[in-house]
């Protein structure tokens, strides 16, 4: 597989001769996830490789590529409905439409585009987003479409040309895929199972980011904590760090780098050796994103969750214990099939004990393929959308009322840039990940700072420069 990289640049050098001298631009739409805008960012790595340069303007592009996301279904409807609107572009200027992500996985998605969207010219996936220097080139060449999709599961690539949204944090995968077939979730029928990158890979990818100067690193996957288990189980080589407790530890000692942050772990898998390595590095940032879905025992066996509220609760409560001034955010699933009213009081149950910093709420969504889309009892529309209100109504309340704890405390910041509304604002986040926004001099930019929070907002905190 790591061949193939090699053939790859040779392709992404014969675009590049190609395209020479013309001023080609690309533009990349990202949906979904995070794991996906750091593909993305690949994507754009390759395509500034091959002599496209960047728009925001979808008119000026040779090239559309779209990296898609099936976890719900309202990102299907963003998506034929934006290849509706470019269809114009390919009709006028020949512009090259390639459609990349987990979508592509699906055998139904794909039928649609080629019977209702017909004038794509690529379709790849993420087991093959490494090809698509080849795609192109072949798209460009032989003026055929291509269909450049893998059912396996494929290797880790490494090496790919990456371009990075931003200047001073950074997304790293460190694994793929998911073992768990949580019974909502289509994620391991596209993404394939859980395979690990090697830490020395992960380690050097970072060293090279503190270098240039980034100070946030965000270590991405499906299940992070279960970094190597599969590798682990299978008796495949792992090298000394091959589990995740142990690479935060060595991520912590990474000069240069002040922040770590992870998302998602599994609370099944959270372990007390990683509870333990996120107390001991001071550089990791102590809110915790840890996926709930649903706060009833009996919609959790249903999801195949594998623990019950009460497990929940007490992993939150151990956390506490061990880790002073720990927050939490989460993701929660409504209306997921069966969920009973008392269900779902179990769920305001647990994040009105839980106090999560940030919830992102999700209406249950159905899958083809996956086991809850069969289930009989799915729940009306309405229903769905007033238990979804009543949630986001709790939610507000309580980040309004955290908020008002910021109040007068003084907050380590990242500062990220100008305040996009203000000038002379600038903006950032702090380990908790509240934005907060105060007035300063663009010197202070990339660095972290102490900011005094002097008022709260529902958005963001304002704060004044120490
Ligand atoms: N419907 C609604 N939300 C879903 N998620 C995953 N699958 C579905 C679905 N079918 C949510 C889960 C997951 C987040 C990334 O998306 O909450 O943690
Ligand atoms: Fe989907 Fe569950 Fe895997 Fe997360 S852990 S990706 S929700 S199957």
């Amino acid at each position: 597989m790591q061949e193939d990289i090699k053939i790859q640049k040779e392709y992404i050098n014969k675009v590049q001769k190609i395209n020479e001298g013309k001023n080609l631009k690309y533009i990349v739409y990202t949906m979904g996830c995070q794991l996906n805008e750091n593909d993305s960012e690949k994507i754009s790595g390759m395509l500034e490789q091959m002599g496209y340069s960047k728009t925001e303007k979808i008119e000026e592009a040779n090239i559309i590529a779209f990296n898609t996301c099936c976890v719900r279904e309202n990102a299907e409807d963003k998506l034929f409905g934006k290849l509706g609107e470019v269809k114009k572009y390919k009709e006028s200027k020949g512009t090259i439409i390639a459609i990349g992500g987990c979508m592509m996985q699906e055998k139904h998605i794909v039928e649609k585009l080629k019977k209702s969207y017909p004038y794509f010219d690529v379709v790849f996936g993420p087991h093959t987003l490494h090809k698509l220097p080849e795609d192109i080139y072949k798209a460009i060449i032989n003026k055929q479409r291509i269909e450049d999709i893998l059912d396996i599961d494929g290797e880790v690539i490494e090496g790919l040309p990456i371009k990075r949204e931003d200047k001073y944090k950074a997304s790293v995968a460190i694994m793929n895929g998911c073992n768990n077939f949580c019974t909502y979730c289509i994620v391991p029928y596209v993404r394939g199972r859980e395979r690990s990158r090697k830490a020395e890979d992960i380690i050097a990818e970072i060293k090279c980011l503190a270098n240039k100067g980034y100070k946030e690193i965000t270590l991405l996957g499906q299940n992070v904590n279960s970094y190597m288990r599969s590798e682990r189980e299978n008796g495949k080589e792992t090298g000394e760090i091959n589990s995740f407790a142990k690479l935060l530890k060595e991520i912590n000692k990474i000069e240069g780098i002040e922040r770590i942050r992870f998302i998602s772990p599994h609370p099944k898998d959270f372990t007390d050796d990683v509870i333990q390595a996120i107390k001991e590095s001071e550089k990791i940032c102590k809110i915790i994103h840890l996926p709930l879905q649903s706060g009833s025992s009996n919609i959790l066996k249903a999801m195949n969750r594998k623990y019950t509220k009460e497990q929940y609760l007490e992993l939150v409560s151990k956390i506490k214990e061990n880790i002073p001034n720990v927050v939490f955010s989460t993701d929660i699933i409504v209306g997921f099939p069966g969920e009973t009213e008392q269900d779902f009081v179990d769920t305001l149950d647990v994040v009105k004990k839980v106090n999560f910093e940030q919830i992102f709420m999700f209406i249950y969504s159905r899958r083809v393929g996956t086991p809850a889309d069969k289930m009989e009892n799915q729940i009306p529309e309405e229903i769905k959308h007033e238990r979804f209100n009543r949630l986001k109504e709790l939610a507000d309340s309580q980040v309004e009322q955290n908020n008002k704890k910021y109040i007068n405390t003084e907050q380590k910041i990242l500062v990220e840039g100008k305040s996009k509304t203000n000038e002379n604002m600038l903006t950032g986040r702090t380990d908790t990940n509240k934005v907060v926004n105060f007035e300063g001099t663009s010197d202070l930019i990339g660095k972290i700072i102490n900011v005094k929070i002097i008022k709260d907002h529902i958005w963001y905190l304002e704060g004044i420069a120490k």
